[in-house]
């Protein structure tokens, strides 16, 4: 039997509106349908609750926007989830008011990660988002006078009709609010959508910009002096109440490889050998959780080496260095060596303790450099 799992997401679909780039399991409106989505998630949390610790390390609210969640429906569905050193949620900027700040703060939340995606007035609209960049400013205040000591800001680069100009804008206005912590992705754009079909040539010109980009993201935030600690994410100095450092508690369990449970329409789990997919359909999600029966899921059965893959895949996005103990096999070794000569992978120590880290330079090209390490 493995062990209880010590990491939760909780994923709520709800959104005011689905902009274009978005591929994330969501629903746009259903206000008649908050309530009801709460108690299907705290009978979910109930049928998994054995598999849960007795002590969460984190809990992670995203989406979707959880924020938009009715007020009533969202207090409900904190105080039915357990306590956690860490707990996140998810905000889109224009639900944030002090209202909401305060019931986040109350409901036992540690942590906000604030969509602000841009802060120029003509890239929001072409994301479709609802928020202006005083609304951005304006939530991350509330959240500040909510005494909130952790909170994250998302941007994305990339973005049609973006210079290299428009971003550096972009993040000198983000560090301007002090942000304890920012994740910077850059856009990916789903083929077929409407979006992509939109701003098809636009997208290829910034696909060969965004090595550029992400450069340039690194670039500033380090200066900042931010720690560059995972591909896509920084954190300042010192630390929150109670943790060591502001690194996403949640996140990292992913990149360390730990096992965490997913409750809601299309979250995912992984537990020992075990994925699971709760199905995205949310009226079926509904509808199988108040007949008290399992939500539909799909099951894929990880063997060993598939966690090792991952383990060192996603291992090999931060800055600390990865034990290679119990996954040398998943390591080509003709490939280290020769990745070593040019200085993109670096190892040090015996072999029984040795580690892999990625260099400045490896960690730029990322997934290419891991791709070519696995055996
Ligand atoms: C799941 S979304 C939910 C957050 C919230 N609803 C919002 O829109 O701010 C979490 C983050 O993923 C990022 N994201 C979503 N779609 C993306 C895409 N196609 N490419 C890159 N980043 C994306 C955005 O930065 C977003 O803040
Ligand atoms: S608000 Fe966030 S989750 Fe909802 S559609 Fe937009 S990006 Fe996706």
């Amino acid at each position: 039997m493995s062990e209880r799992v010590r990491y939760l997401y909780v994923h709520v679909p709800f959104c005011a509106h689905r902009c274009g780039y978005c591929d994330f399991v969501t629903v746009v409106g259903r206000g008649h349908q908050h309530e009801r989505y709460v108690d299907a998630l705290l009978s979910e949390l109930a049928r998994e609750r054995a598999q849960l610790a007795d002590d969460v390390e984190t809990v992670f609210l995203g989406g979707g926007t959880p924020t938009f969640l009715a007020a009533p429906a969202l207090e409900r569905l904190l105080a039915g989830l357990p306590a956690a050193r860490e707990v996140t949620v998810e905000a889109n900027p224009e639900t944030v008011t002090p209202e909401l700040a305060l019931l986040l703060r109350r409901g036992g939340v540690t942590r906000v990660s604030l969509g602000a995606q841009s802060f120029t007035p003509r890239l929001l609209s072409v994301l479709e988002r609802g928020a202006r960049p005083e609304d951005v400013r304006a939530a991350f205040y509330a959240f500040r006078d909510a005494e909130f000591d952790n909170i994250s800001l998302d941007l994305i680069y990339g973005i049609p009709g973006q210079s290299a100009a428009d971003l550096d804008r972009d993040l000198g206005a983000a560090l301007a609010l002090g942000p304890d912590h920012l994740s910077c992705y850059e856009l990916e754009a789903k083929p077929g959508t409407r979006f992509t079909h939109t701003f098809g040539n636009e997208l290829s010109r910034q696909a060969d910009a965004m090595e550029g980009y992400f450069e340039q993201v690194v670039e500033r935030l380090t200066e900042a002096g931010y720690r560059w600690y995972e591909t896509a994410n920084f954190c300042r100095p010192g630390a929150p109440r109670g943790a060591s450092d502001f690194r996403a508690q949640h996140n990292l369990a992913y990149w360390l490889g730990r096992d965490y449970l997913g409750i809601g329409v299309g979250a995912v789990s992984t537990i020992g050998a075990e994925r699971r997919r709760n199905r995205p359909g949310l009226a079926r999600y509904l509808d199988a959780l108040e007949r008290g029966q399992t939500p539909p899921r799909e099951v894929e059965h990880l063997d060993t080496t598939d966690r090792r893959r991952e383990r060192i895949m996603l291992g090999l996005r931060l800055d600390e260095p990865l034990a290679l103990a119990g996954l040398e096999e998943a390591v080509d070794e003709v490939a280290l060596a020769r990745l070593e000569r040019l200085e993109l992978a670096a190892t040090r120590g015996p072999r029984e303790r040795r580690v892999l880290s990625l260099t400045t330079r490896g960690r730029f090209l990322g997934g290419g450099v891991t791709a070519e390490l696995l055996a």
